[in-house]
């Protein structure tokens, strides 16, 4: 460890004591844990315009990295390839189970480093792709200066997905942290705070603000101390809002210019889209809604459906970083679930070519979808090896109308929203062919 200790001893001894999330490094044999912001697949959608391979000279940091998820994940997705993985947190407790994991998989692409993430300008690492940050800015005393140290190691073209804290989502968890405050007092014994914590859950009524949304909102507190601590005793903890994220990590005049690209886990933009979290009945004035700029309809959305617990977001150098909708070379294909073309298009024509609902059951979205007069065609063809190029060119020669058959812009309008709603659930992304094999972990 770094002697220039750069961290919080309360926040330092709570990982010692507690690993989070607690991990059996003996589970690796039964599964692996997947990381919703570390898919490489969406990765590179949003981060590198679709257009990297990932095969040659890949860096990437997990600052922070805990007990592994991240590491072990994006590790086991780069074992073909050069890739170089560094797992960095200041808890030797967490970085012996993510170093045993990495052992059983027999990983031989991690490097683990136990430091602060605020020593990082200091310890000569070469620069990174990119940099994994999850649940980690939100515990320390100056989240801007562990920002800022990430962006001292960020390759100029380089990207962080980063996980903090939500306000809205967790105002039960704040109020439980106030009261478990007061409980405690000073009382100094971790597992006594812990059992003070149980006992008072046993016995709350439904009111209580933390009870409610203990059905949708709130696990960690279920699956064990670990998960019960970070949660409710935490000593170092705050969220943010969409503006505040905006306002800190955006291009304002605060600001560090990055571009902040939202998506939930499973849920992707739903939950920041007005027209998605009002669903199959919207108000008229949605319309009008719709009108304003992404920021401010994020900010909206994210009050309107109160689900929001974390932020999970990309910050990317500029928007030229997420892989475009609108140009014929780039290949789309399903993603998260084994969806194909066949069965989209079934459900895209199921109101014989009018708006339908779509009611989509991983991420909640339920809300009316214009697929437009070709959409069950376009969907149909699509087979995450063409490109739309190719798809649209077929979609000609299977022409039978009497006009002239539409051009690769006509198409790409009528299409536009479908890809929109898909893609917003990051059902269906986007690579390029630059990035070679469609699965880069083959
Ligand atoms: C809530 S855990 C998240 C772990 C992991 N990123 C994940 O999502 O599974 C927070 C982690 O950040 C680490 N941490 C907190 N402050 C840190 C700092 N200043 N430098 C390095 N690691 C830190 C803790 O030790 C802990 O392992």
């Amino acid at each position: 460890m770094n002697p220039t200790a750069n961290y919080l001893p309360d926040v330092k001894n709570q990982y010692e004591a507690l690993p989070y999330p607690a991990r059996d490094p003996a589970d690796e044999g039964k599964r692996l844990i997947l990381t919703w912001l570390d898919d490489l697949p969406m990765l590179n959608h949003y981060c590198f315009a679709g257009r990297r391979s990932f095969a040659s000279g890949f860096r990437v940091l997990v600052a922070g990295g805990g007990t592994g998820d991240g590491t072990i994940f994006l590790a086991e997705q780069l074992r073909h390839t050069d890739a170089q993985i560094v797992h960095l947190d200041m808890s030797g407790a967490s970085l012996a189970i993510a170093r045993e994991r990495a052992a059983l998989r027999k990983l031989g692409n991690i490097s683990f480093l136990q430091d602060s993430l605020l020593n990082l300008p200091q310890l000569g690492l070469a620069a990174f792709d990119y940099i994994n940050c999850s649940g980690v800015l939100h515990h320390l005393a100056d989240p801007d200066a562990g920002f800022r140290a990430l962006r001292s190691v960020l390759k100029p073209d380089g990207a962080i997905g980063l996980m903090v804290y939500a306000t809205a989502g967790r105002t039960g968890v704040y109020q439980m942290q106030a009261l478990m405050r007061m409980v405690n007092g000073a009382e100094p014994d971790t597992r006594r705070k812990i059992a003070n914590t149980r006992e008072l859950l046993g016995s709350l009524p439904p009111s209580n603000w933390f009870k409610r949304g203990e059905a949708d909102l709130y696990h960690d507190h279920k699956h064990d101390d670990a998960g019960l601590y970070d949660l409710l005793l935490h000593s170092q903890d705050r969220a943010y809002s969409v503006d505040e994220l905006f306002d800190w990590l955006g291009a304002g005049e605060h600001g560090h210019g990055m571009q902040l690209q939202f998506t939930d886990v499973q849920r992707g933009r739903a939950p920041y889209l007005p027209h998605m979290v009002l669903g199959a009945k919207p108000p008229a004035l949605l319309a009008r809604l719709r009108q304003l700029p992404l920021r401010q309809q994020y900010a909206m959305a994210e009050l309107m459906g109160g689900s929001i617990t974390t932020h999970s977001l990309f910050l990317t150098r500029d928007a030229s970083c997420t892989a475009p909708y609108g140009d014929a070379d780039y290949i789309p294909f399903f993603f998260h679930e084994p969806l194909d073309g066949a069965t989209l298009a079934q459900v895209f024509a199921s109101n014989k070519g009018q708006p339908f609902l779509l009611q989509h059951q991983h991420s909640g979205v339920a809300l009316t979808v214009n697929p437009g007069r070709y959409g069950p065609q376009i969907l149909r063809l699509i087979d995450g090896q063409r490109s739309f190029g190719q798809i649209f060119e077929q979609f000609r020669q299977d022409w039978k109308g009497k006009a002239a058959a539409p051009d690769n812009a006509a198409l790409f309008a009528d299409f536009a929203e479908s890809y929109e709603t898909l893609n917003a659930i990051e059902r269906l992304l986007l690579r390029h062919p630059d990035a070679g094999v469609a699965d880069p972990t083959t």
